[in-house]
């Protein structure tokens, strides 16, 4: 969470700071600020999004050739003025910080007792007092920096200017995501390469511990025990409106539409004829697939129900068992490890803090092979593991993850089906059928998107409603925790989803015409099931909106609403029915008038426990 940017150049900075925070503010939106150092530190800071402090900026403007920029998600003290970033010492040292400094208190108390006033309630400020103790014996920002960290606990992504030392910008991190963009006569900071992309293509991701010394012609790196170190350099080929709205009213509606290409992208290379790459993983990783007996998944969020379908496909097409755990749960507990077993970590973001917890703890339990599922190629999950399954949906900058699910879907599909033929478990008939079937899944989303009008009369059910409740059966029933989750995290319906044959055993006492039932019925194995937990619905005047094919012969009613999807392959119906789900928490939450991209409480990486 929290967004940072930074840059020394010999151009003005400040646009380029407020165009990257712009372009970060996915990370979290309570409020922002900018600092540049010239003869003195100036700051502007304000509580709420970047376009307040746009308009700070243009009533009160900025020059600067260094400067540093912060959007916040709040931890430690309200989204305010006095709260947001950057913090500054004495009006020599401004700094800005994601991530959180464990030992603040004790910090905070020992800096106030050498004199130093606190202005906030943020764990940051300790930071920059401390930096500005050393500073007082060092008389050199790097050595004050590098002093400094020694004394901090916990996880940072730190850029830091200084009064004394206009050109300079000195960043550092452990624990939270930074990158170095390379320009010419040039330098910038930021938490996340796509902020960058409008000044350079050209980045470094800095490592645990990395330290780097940035002026306008140069930057260096020093690793965690302060030795001079070369970091590779990497070439993007994300292009900067791939981060942008275009015609879209918003991120998650050019996201959702996004869907046909991202999976297809996602799938290239990954079919050979009617096969699926057995070297999955990358070279040599067919031997590891062939010798797991279990399999482990951790994840959180959104990426959290994707294991938990991925549990049903390992195990119904591999044969294999599969265990699936939400990551801040699986870290605190007592696991059993055994070396046999695939430890699987997927997350969208490869930065969430528990996920990331989670696998260096299994590390330690003696998981000996793991394997991250994510979307974000350089990220430290990916760098964390010993194999990587990369989902192709582009940068995902809606809070509510859409496009990134789809494709996690695929990926875990594409590994059941693998382990499942590697094993000699799934003939090479039904390999053939999934290949298919995956074949005409980009098409067949885009026929699913085809009932975003239908969908969008049917989300005036939740213009007067605060309650929601979705149910599915098998391998659905993970879908319509899904839904509800994109239902509640945007439109604030609080929304939960039951395995539909769970009603009568507790929440059927719920159901009035005040709560709407939404239902995904594929045409499947337990339709019929699935159709006599309706009529337990129905027969107690709940309002019922069920998501099924052409062929399931559920007609509407006065408080049944049917939109028939069109006929769907058993195999993918999982990835197809979400979107329609999609589309429902998108215009549900466009009737209730809320902040659809940056929904509140909410950032996109949770990079804190
Ligand atoms: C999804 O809509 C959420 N915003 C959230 O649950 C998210 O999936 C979760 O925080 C995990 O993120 P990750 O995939 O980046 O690890």
């Amino acid at each position: 969470m929290c967004g940072i940017v930074g840059a020394v150049a010999e151009r003005n900075v400040v646009a380029i700071l407020l165009a990257g925070l712009q372009r970060l503010a996915y990370r979290g939106y309570d409020s922002a600020g900018l600092a540049v150092s010239g003869e003195a530190l100036e700051r502007r800071r304000v509580e709420g999004k970047v376009e307040r402090l746009a308009e700070l900026l243009a009533e009160r403007p900025l020059r600067g050739q260094t400067g540093i920029a912060h959007t916040r998600w709040a931890t430690h003290g309200v989204p305010s003025k006095n709260n947001a970033h950057p913090h500054w010492s004495e009006g020599d040292i401004a700094l800005v910080h994601n991530g959180i400094i464990e030992n603040h208190e004790a910090l905070r108390q020992s800096l106030s007792e050498q004199g130093y006033v606190f202005n906030s309630d943020t764990d940051t400020e300790v930071i920059v007092h401390l930096i500005h103790r050393y500073y007082q014996q060092t008389q050199d920002l790097l050595s004050a920096v590098q002093e400094s960290l020694k004394d901090l606990e916990g996880a940072y992504a730190l850029a830091i200017i200084c009064r004394q030392e206009p050109e300079r910008l000195i960043a550092a991190r452990r624990g939270s995501p930074l990158v170095l963009g390379l320009g010419i006569d040039e330098h910038f900071i930021a938490s996340d390469a796509s902020a960058l992309l409008p000044v350079t293509q050209r980045f470094i991701y800095l490592e645990e511990g990395d330290v780097v010394a940035m002026q306008r012609q140069q930057a260096d790196i020093y690793d965690a025990d302060g030795k001079r170190v070369e970091r590779e350099v990497h070439t993007s080929e994300l292009q900067a409106d791939a981060v942008e709205r275009g015609e879209y009213r918003h991120y998650m509606l050019k996201e959702i539409f996004e869907q046909p290409s991202a999976l297809a992208a996602t799938l290239e290379g990954r079919l050979q004829g009617q096969c699926i790459d057995p070297d999955l993983l990358g070279e040599g990783s067919a031997e590891l697939l062939k010798g797991i007996k279990a399999v482990q998944i951790v994840a959180c969020g959104t990426s959290y129900y994707a294991g938990l379908v991925a549990s049903y496909w390992l195990e119904s097409l591999a044969h294999i068992p599969c265990h699936v755990e939400v990551a801040s749960e699986f870290r605190y507990r007592e696991p059993l490890a055994s070396p046999d077993t695939l430890f699987i970590t997927i997350s969208q973001s490869g930065e969430t803090a528990d996920t990331l917890a989670a696998l260096e703890y299994a590390k330690t339990l003696g998981f000996d092979n793991t394997l991250s599922i994510c979307n974000v190629a350089e990220s430290a999950l990916v760098r964390a593991s010993d194999w990587a399954l990369m989902t192709h949906a582009g940068p995902e900058i809606g809070v509510a993850s859409t496009k990134a699910f789809t494709t996690q879907l695929l990926v875990l599909l594409l590994l059941s089906t693998v382990v499942g033929r590697l094993q000699g478990r799934l003939s090479a008939d039904k390999e053939t059928d999934i290949v298919q079937a995956l074949r005409k899944l980009p098409h067949d989303c885009e026929r699913m998107l085809e009932q975003h009008q239908a969908v969008t009369e049917l989300a005036q059910t939740f213009a007067d409603k605060q309650n929601a409740l979705f149910l599915g059966r098998g391998v659905h029933y993970p879908i319509a925790k899904e839904g509800a989750l994109k239902l509640k995290e945007i439109s604030y319906i609080h929304a939960e989803a039951y395995p539909a044959g769970e009603l009568k055993h507790g929440p059927l006492a719920l159901i009035d015409a005040d709560m709407p039932v939404v239902a995904v019925a594929p045409n499947d194995h337990l339709q019929e099931k699935l159709k006599s937990n309706l009529q337990e619905v129905q027969a107690r005047g709940g309002q019922l909106l069920i998501f099924t094919d052409h062929k399931a012969s559920m007609p509407s009613s006065d408080y049944v609403t049917v939109i028939e999807v069109g006929a769907v392959n058993n195999i993918s119906s999982p990835i197809l029915y979400t979107l329609p789900l999609q589309l429902l928490a998108y215009e549900a939450a466009l009737i209730k008038g809320t902040d659809v991209d940056q929904p509140r409480n909410l950032a996109k990486a949770v990079t804190v426990e």
